[in-house]
């Protein structure tokens, strides 16, 4: 049950998401993959820099404890139905977005 909640959480958070990049300063295009990771509703769980939930770790160190290719892989991670987190798997994404993401994500600490 609680997971079902969660699950309905996440989805309002990506619902929510594409107004936080309209508000976004349209004078300076915002970085694609920062463009992707509004769209795809990594911060309705993850704090990355200065917002985002507490769902999940704050991304904004994440660079200081996974590399590039960690960080991808946690991307398509859940998959596996043995593990049991309740990050969505993003393996549908294109490689290249994967990787907009990772290296976007590694580059901030
Ligand atoms: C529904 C909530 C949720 C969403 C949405 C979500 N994540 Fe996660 N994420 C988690 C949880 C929970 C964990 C920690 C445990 C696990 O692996 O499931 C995690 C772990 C991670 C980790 C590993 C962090 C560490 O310190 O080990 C990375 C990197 C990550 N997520 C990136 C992303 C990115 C990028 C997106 C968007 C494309 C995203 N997440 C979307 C819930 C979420």
């Amino acid at each position: 049950m609680k997971k079902n909640c969660l699950l309905l959480l996440s989805l309002c958070f990506f619902a929510a998401a594409p107004v936080v990049s309209i508000a976004a300063d349209k004078s300076n295009p915002p970085d694609p993959a920062l463009t992707l990771i509004h769209a795809l509703g990594c911060k309705g769980c993850h704090r990355i820099q200065e917002d985002g939930g507490s769902l999940a770790p704050d991304l904004t160190q994440v660079g200081s404890r996974l590399t590039a290719d960690q960080i991808n892989s946690q991307l398509t991670a859940h998959t596996d139905t043995r593990t049991k987190g309740f990050m969505p798997s993003y393996s549908s994404l294109a490689q290249e977005d994967l990787e907009l993401i990772s290296q976007y994500l590694y580059n901030l600490r």
